[in-house]
């Protein structure tokens, strides 16, 4: 799985890397909507397409999800511009006041808190409010240290459950979480992932987390301990997590791969069926490669559209 992103990347590399995050680019635009309304989903605020689109048109909300909706939609959206600054310019800024900013974009305090915490459902107890300083100085550490470091994606993996088993703020840790794990990938030059929030796929990505904070799990009920944190995340084996962010990956990098492709190759998708075809593989195999992401594919509508010349690892068995 991971392999098919580095092709990608590649691919996108040779079109000129990652577009500029606007707006006019309807792929940009499209993956900032999803985006919202997905991780507000995970949050449990509901907002239809229509709705999003109703009130990214007034800026004025009129309820309470659709406040949820634009305050992400700004913050993300913002975050975005920034990280793609870092990575047109080859640098990497971040730091605590980012997290902080980023939680009072999306519509919350700020502030760490000073009291204990819960998360629902979680095994996981998050250290008392007295560390949390502590444990954030730790995380801007290991951020600014791993973030180059080989094994982008088991870092990216890794500083997501510190982040969200630190669970800094008195509420919105998911979101901000989520955002920061993007403004990561942007500044890399990788497009943001977009995290399901349908009930399934939110199961999925708790059970994603639990696997990484296992290791954890008895270092947030003892003072903070840098060396023992530091152990125990070299220990962590996220796998789990890890394969969502490529999987999620893979669909935000194909829109904006396909869109590329269409504007300065004049590439023009075909049913995947019709591909399949010509290059003699059956309707099933077809299906499997593109479901394996051997192909730079996109689904319009109920269809799966592709091109000969977008089959990755030629030559090599499936
Ligand atoms: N087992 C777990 N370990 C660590 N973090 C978890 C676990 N389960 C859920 N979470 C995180 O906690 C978030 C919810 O925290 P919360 O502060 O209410 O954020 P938000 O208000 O943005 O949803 C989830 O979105 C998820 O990122
Ligand atoms: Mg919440």
């Amino acid at each position: 799985m991971r392999n098919s992103i580095s092709e990608r990347f590649n691919f996108l590399k040779k079109l000129g890397g990652l577009p500029e995050p606007e707006v006019i680019n309807e792929e940009w635009l499209y993956i900032l909507k999803e985006e919202t309304r997905n991780s507000i989903l995970i949050e449990g605020f509901f907002v239809s397409e229509d709705e999003l689109e109703e009130v990214l048109a007034s800026g004025n909300p009129l309820k309470r999800n659709q406040e949820e909706a634009l305050n992400y939609y700004r913050a993300s959206k913002f975050l975005y511009g920034l990280s793609y600054e870092n990575y047109r310019s080859k640098k990497f800024f971040f730091g605590i006041p980012l997290v902080r900013q980023t939680s009072k974009t999306i519509g919350e305090k700020g502030e760490f808190r000073k009291g204990d915490s819960r998360i629902t459902g979680a095994k996981i107890i998050p250290p008392p409010g007295l560390y949390v300083n502590d444990w954030m100085a730790f995380f801007e550490e290991y951020v600014n240290q791993g973030f180059s470091r080989e094994g982008f994606f088991n870092f990216l993996a890794k500083q997501h459950v510190l982040f969200e088993t630190i669970h800094p703020f008195d509420d919105g840790n998911g979101r901000t979480g989520r955002i920061i794990l993007n403004y990561f990938l942007v500044s890399a030059g990788y497009p943001p992932v977009i995290l399901k929030g349908d009930e399934e796929n939110k199961k999925k990505y708790y059970k994603a987390l639990e696997q990484g904070d296992s290791v954890l799990r008895r270092l947030t009920e003892i003072p903070f301990s840098r060396q023992d944190v530091r152990n125990a995340l070299e220990d962590m084996n996220p796998v789990l997590l890890e394969d969502l962010i490529s999987e999620s990956l893979r669909g935000s990098f194909d829109r904006i791969l396909i869109r590329l492709l269409e504007e300065k190759e004049q590439i023009k998708l075909k049913p995947a069926q019709e591909v399949g075809r010509a290059l003699n593989y059956s309707p099933d195999s077809i299906r499997t490669l593109i479901s394996r992401g051997k192909f730079i594919a996109v689904k319009r509508g109920k269809e799966w559209f592709t091109h000969e010349k977008l089959f990755l690892n030629r030559g090599k068995k499936i």
